[in-house]
């Protein structure tokens, strides 16, 4: 047998100075749903998450809470552990930055950098000062023309407030990389997603790079600069290296090293793309690493139409709408109500549409009058089939082409582009139920009944399996409703080959999706 073909996923690490909301669980849900559909799909995955820890911003959140920052990340980073628990991340690591590990493969690469030369065959890190704005918020170096000035204040494009920063530091020379940088997004069409943001990318590079600060002496919460005392590095540069460090670096002969890296993809929000297609590459190659294959950003959420912030007092808690609507709702609704890429807004009335209409009347209905009329009419076991119609080699042909639809949106990271295949295939499930009214047929043409709820077994069975990875919970009830067992689940048991045998016992169906009672329609509803 073939070995597996890896493929390696990371979200990006998050802050630990805020607790977790829904931009957080976004992100990781989409690298969540894309882990469990390669693995399905036959690839040995390595899906890594994990915490932020380092900088001043961390730093002044510890000192805020009282606590020294050890203590106060150790605190702050199981609020993400436990994000993952209640989201139903399978990751396979969970990285945090004060790791040993971590501390060991940043000291390396910055020394890679360092013993490295720039393409214009300079040195890659440099001693200067550093004379510039610094806006703690966003943990990045602005220009002063990027800012805007304000009560005699200045303010980063984010809206967090930048300050100035004077100080010896190490310098990256990244002005020496432009060159080698836009060759490689020319060699490497897919290396951005989506297209605007790799227009923007590659505008920001063409427009002139800088070289970059990279280490601070003015306070001590980072990795230090091996060699260097008093300056601990750019919580960047160490943040970027938590991808390095998951698979083994710097031991670049181990298996693990050697199987997964480079990263397939780098999931990350439209704010942090420059880090990761700018300075992540220009440092991996300064370091004489292979580039990852693939940056994606996603676009932000927005709560009933306004920015998500916690002086508005509008952030969204995970738990509060898993508690609400159910998991598999929210992650559902997460990736089908918003072109994956584009902006979003959150509003209590869209969950509820996308509830009650794709999952309980369209979903739902669909699995639920099917397996209720096999129980009833077919003695509780898959039916037999006898021959076949075009309606239904026109169904099953549909239900066997859904994987290759959905693999390709899936592997653009158009989510909710699979969904909606997923989708039509279900509307043409319930035509095909209305058409065929296989209730009629019980005393006319048991056998044409038999027949037409076989073809329909088979379409919910497509459905179930392909529903995984965005709604395991959900997608496992109905494949417990076909009796499959754990290795009748996987894609390779998609299509003719594996289709259900006539005969095999079912379990009572019970519904799956129910419907969202918005209060006081239901008292409305009872008179
Ligand atoms: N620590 C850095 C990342 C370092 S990666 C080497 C960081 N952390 S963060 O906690 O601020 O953000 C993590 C992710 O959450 C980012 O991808 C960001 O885009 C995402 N989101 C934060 N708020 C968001 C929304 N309101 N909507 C969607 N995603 C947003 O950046």
């Amino acid at each position: 047998m073939s070995a597996r073909k890896p493929y390696y996923v990371t979200t990006p690490i998050y802050y630990v100075n805020d607790a977790p909301h829904i931009g957080h669980a976004y992100t990781t849900l989409a690298c969540d749903v894309l882990a469990r559909f390669m693995r399905l799909d036959g690839y040995d995955v390595h899906f890594l998450t994990g915490t932020d820890e380092h900088g001043q911003k961390v730093e002044k959140a510890a000192s805020a809470a009282g606590m020294e920052p050890q203590p106060f990340t150790d605190k702050v980073s199981r609020n993400f552990r436990d994000l993952g628990q209640l989201m139903g991340y399978s990751n396979d690591d969970f990285i945090r930055t004060t790791e040993p590990r971590h501390i060991k493969a940043s000291q390396a690469i910055w020394q890679a950098m360092a013993a490295g030369k720039s393409p214009k065959g300079r040195d890659n890190i440099y001693l200067e000062k550093y004379g510039g704005w610094y806006a703690v918020r966003d943990e990045a170096f602005y220009g002063e023309d990027e800012l805007t000035k304000r009560d005699g204040k200045m303010f980063a494009p984010s809206g967090a407030e930048a300050e100035w920063v004077e100080e010896p530091s190490y310098f990256f020379r990244l002005s020496d990389w432009q060159d080698t940088l836009l060759k490689h997004y020319e060699d490497n069409p897919d290396f951005i997603g989506p297209a605007s943001r790799r227009n923007e990318v590659i505008s920001f590079v063409k427009s002139g790079l800088e070289d970059l600060s990279i280490s601070r002496t003015t306070f001590g919460w980072g990795v230090p600069v091996p060699g260097a005392p008093g300056h601990i590095m750019y919580v960047w540069v160490d943040a970027l290296t938590n991808y390095l460090t998951a698979v083994g670096y710097p031991d670049t002969k181990s298996e693990i090293f050697s199987k997964y890296w480079t990263a397939d993809l780098h999931m990350v929000g439209k704010d942090i793309v420059r880090f990761h297609a700018v300075y992540w590459p220009a440092f991996l190659m300064a370091a004489g690493i292979k580039p990852q294959k693939r940056v994606f950003a996603h676009g932000w959420w927005t709560n009933e139409g306004q920015k998500i912030s916690k002086s508005l007092g509008n952030v969204i808690v995970p738990a509060e709408l898993v508690a609400k609507y159910g998991l598999d709702q929210l992650r559902y609704f997460l990736l089908r109500e918003v072109p994956f890429g584009q902006d979003g807004d959150f509003s209590n009335a869209a969950m509820v549409r996308r509830m009650n209409t794709d999952l309980a009347n369209d979903f739902g209905n669909l699995v639920q009058r099917v397996l209720t009329q096999v129980n009833r009419n077919c003695n509780a076991a898959v039916p037999q089939h006898g021959e076949y119609t075009s309606a239904d080699l026109s169904i099953l042909k549909r239900a066997h082409d859904l994987l290759d639809r959905m693999r390709v949106e899936i592997q653009r990271q158009s989510f909710h582009l699979a969904l909606e295949a997923m989708w039509e295939l279900i509307a043409a499930g319930n035509r095909y139920v209305d058409a065929q009214a296989p209730w009629g047929l019980k005393k006319t043409d048991p056998e044409r009944m038999a027949t037409v709820l076989y073809v329909l077994v088979e379409v919910i069975r497509h459905l179930g399996i392909l529903a995984q990875p965005v709604m395991p919970i959900s997608a496992g009830k109905i494949l417990d409703q076909l009796g499959l067992a754990a290795d009748e689940r996987g894609f390779d048991r998609l299509g003719l080959t594996h289709a259900l045998e006539p005969g095999r016992a079912l379990p009572k169906p019970a519904p799956v999706f129910p419907r969202f009672v918005v209060e006081g329609e239901a008292a409305k509803a009872q008179g």
